[in-house]
């Protein structure tokens, strides 16, 4: 009897030890939800081996930064208060866009509602002289989706700036940028997305010429005792998005931002070493711009296929950094 126990044991830990190679050989990242799925994600696997969490599963430290797998009401609840300086997100719209898990049509009264409540986590969350960036777009038969959005945020902060984000702009006959094309009789081309400047009072202190422009007439430096040649550039931002031939360059996710614009949100909120969050990751974006900037940045994402293509590029951020 004692014979044969032995002899199953060592079956069972040659399993185990097969099993562990493969994951190894297979780049399997063991997500839940994502079941056994081979992706170039060796990264992951590697930034989970080397420091595990308290909830393996769920949280992954890369780097500086943090990746939680959630639901954002779940996992912000679970951040102490006051404990972030600027966030930067932009959530589902709300107009159907085909997220992997994620249904992207509720009624817009229940979607309105969810909104409300992470509003008050995200103000829980954000110190005093905190800047939350909310960034958010329409779609020409649905206009009103970003002041309806703002509005959900209304009760909890104070707009403190309003900015376009411009993808797209003709300055003459020349065109720079990037749009969805549309045909339509009634509509033009969508070339602009809200950025809301969020606060907790309206009084956060900005470093407006961290994200300036030089003076186009010099003449005003020393007219105006500027002490330098360089100006605010205003509300309206022209961040265009790269130029993409595939998904893949997309990060397979259906509705990235670029990552100028996450980045000029942090480099306007002027704080270096800042904790950066973003409760609706999607690929990542929020959080290539804060390692650009030397910020620790918490992400929060709850498809587990956009969770690992964070941390995939992520940590290949961080390697093109130190190569
Ligand atoms: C507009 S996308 C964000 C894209 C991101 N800014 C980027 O550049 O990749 C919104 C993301 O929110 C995620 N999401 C939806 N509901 C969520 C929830 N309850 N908690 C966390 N993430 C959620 C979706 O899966 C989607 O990836």
């Amino acid at each position: 009897m004692g014979g044969r126990a032995e002899i199953g044991s060592l079956i069972l830990l040659g399993l185990v030890r097969r099993l562990k190679a493969a994951y190894v050989r297979f780049d399997v990242l063991p997500l839940r939800g994502l079941g056994r799925m081979p992706l170039d994600v060796t990264v992951a696997i590697e930034a989970k081996r080397r420091k595990p969490h308290v909830d393996e599963l769920e949280r992954w430290n890369i780097g500086r930064h943090e990746i939680v797998r959630e639901d954002c009401i779940t996992a912000l609840r679970s951040m102490p208060d006051a404990s972030v300086d600027v966030i930067v997100t932009s959530p589902p719209y709300n107009i159907g866009v085909a997220y992997k898990t994620y249904d992207d049509k509720r009624p817009r009264a229940e979607y309105i509602a969810w909104l409300r409540g992470i509003s008050r986590e995200l103000s829980r969350v954000l110190k005093k002289e905190g800047s939350f960036f909310l960034n958010v777009g329409s779609t020409n038969s649905d206009p009103w989706i970003p002041m309806d959005v703002a509005g959900a945020f209304r009760d909890t902060f104070v707009l403190q700036n309003h900015i376009v984000w411009a993808k797209s702009i003709a300055i003459g006959d020349d065109t720079v940028g990037h749009f969805k094309p549309i045909t339509s009789r009634r509509f033009m081309n969508q070339n602009h997305e809200a950025v809301f400047h969020f606060t907790q009072n309206g009084t956060a202190s900005i470093d407006r010429l961290a994200v300036g422009v030089p003076f186009k007439d010099k003449s005003n430096i020393a007219r105006w005792g500027h002490s330098r040649d360089r100006r605010c550039a205003g509300n309206v931002w022209f961040v265009p998005y790269q130029t993409v031939r595939s998904k893949a360059q997309k990060f397979n996710h259906p509705a990235g931002f670029p990552v100028g614009l996450p980045k000029r949100c942090l480099q306007l909120h002027g704080l270096e070493n800042a904790v950066v969050l973003d409760p609706f990751l999607g690929a990542g974006t929020t959080l290539i711009a804060a390692e650009q900037l030397g910020m620790r940045g918490i992400g929060i994402e709850i498809d587990p296929h956009y969770a690992a293509v964070a941390m995939t590029r992520l940590q290949s951020e961080i390697d093109r950094g130190k190569g």
